[in-house]
């Protein structure tokens, strides 16, 4: 694909994850068996991804992070990355897992078992964080202007591939699945509510107290803290730690900071026209 990029299905990820993510293990994830309390945070990129990972990994602190040292990563990898000798097969219960597949390319098992929430951020927002990731990412090349990565935007040629057909895949089968939707800006207007709304999804009966610290440490400048939340540890050759952070803004509206008015029109025909057809239930803030 150009831009250190590679694809497989239409699904689009770094080339530095060729040796983990490959058209065969594509392959084998439609078949990989799920449990029944298996949970699933499935996104597009940038859209709140690692945030939601923080919130599911705190509320089952206990029965997973016994030693208390370990990372939101550590606790909900992503199923479509395994790190080198994982095997997520053998991954006791409750096994959590990120994705940012399209809904035709995971397990189906899915339609039987298991728990999804898929969070979604207006797209204005996403494509202003995503120019912002390509800089300090060392394994992604640099958006140069807006112009250029919109264009990459509306054709599918940055990570996860085309936003369009993400979000359409997932809500138009959404009736298969046990699923959550959620929106990235709901969570910035009432994080404890969204945090409820996730407990009862997941049938946690937990205390108000505990509730309480998840919001806490959920927060965006307790994150940006957090070593086992911020992602401060990924190693030198991806990041560029000088050049930014998994945690940079976290608010609603970036986009009129960042794009012209010509640029927002032109944002506004083609998202018009791309998603017609798709009958949200909902407008982003
Ligand atoms: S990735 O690379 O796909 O995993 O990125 P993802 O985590 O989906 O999205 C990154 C954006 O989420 C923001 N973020 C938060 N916002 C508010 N509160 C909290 N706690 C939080 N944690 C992460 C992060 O800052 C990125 O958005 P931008 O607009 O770049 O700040």
């Amino acid at each position: 694909l150009g831009d250190k990029l590679l694809s497989i299905k239409g699904f689009v990820f770094p080339e530095s994850n060729k040796n983990s993510l490959t058209p065969e293990y594509m392959e084998q994830l439609k078949t990989f068996q799920i449990r029944d309390d298996d949970v699933y945070v499935v996104t597009f990129p940038k859209s709140g991804t690692v945030w939601t990972q923080r919130i599911i990994t705190l509320l089952y602190e206990k029965e997973l992070n016994e030693s208390g040292e370990q990372t939101s990563y550590d606790l909900m990898p992503w199923l479509e990355f395994p790190n080198e000798g994982e095997d997520h097969s053998n991954r006791r219960s409750p096994r959590l897992f990120c994705s940012h597949l399209f809904e035709n390319l995971v397990p189906e098992g899915l339609q039987e078992r298991g728990k999804i929430i898929y969070v979604s951020r207006n797209p204005k927002d996403i494509m202003v964080s995503y120019f912002h990731f390509t800089r300090f990412m060392k394994i992604l090349a640099n958006s140069e202007t807006y112009n250029e990565l919109m264009e990459k935007f509306f054709s599918g040629r940055m990570i996860g591939g085309c936003w369009f057909d993400h979000i359409k895949g997932w809500y138009t089968n959404k009736d298969k699945y046990n699923i959550l939707f959620l929106r990235y800006e709901e969570m910035i207007r009432d994080l404890r509510g969204a945090v409820v709304k996730i407990c009862e999804f997941l049938g946690k009966n937990v205390s108000d107290d505990f509730i309480n610290s998840v919001v806490k440490k959920s927060s965006f400048n307790y994150m940006k803290s957090d070593p086992k939340a911020n992602y401060k540890s990924l190693p030198d050759d991806i990041v560029d730690h000088e050049q930014g952070a998994f945690l940079r803004k976290g608010t609603v509206g970036d986009w009129k900071n960042s794009l012209t008015v010509a640029q927002n029109e032109h944002f506004d025909r083609v998202y018009q026209e791309r998603i017609k057809d798709l009958q949200l239930d909902f407008v982003w803030d």
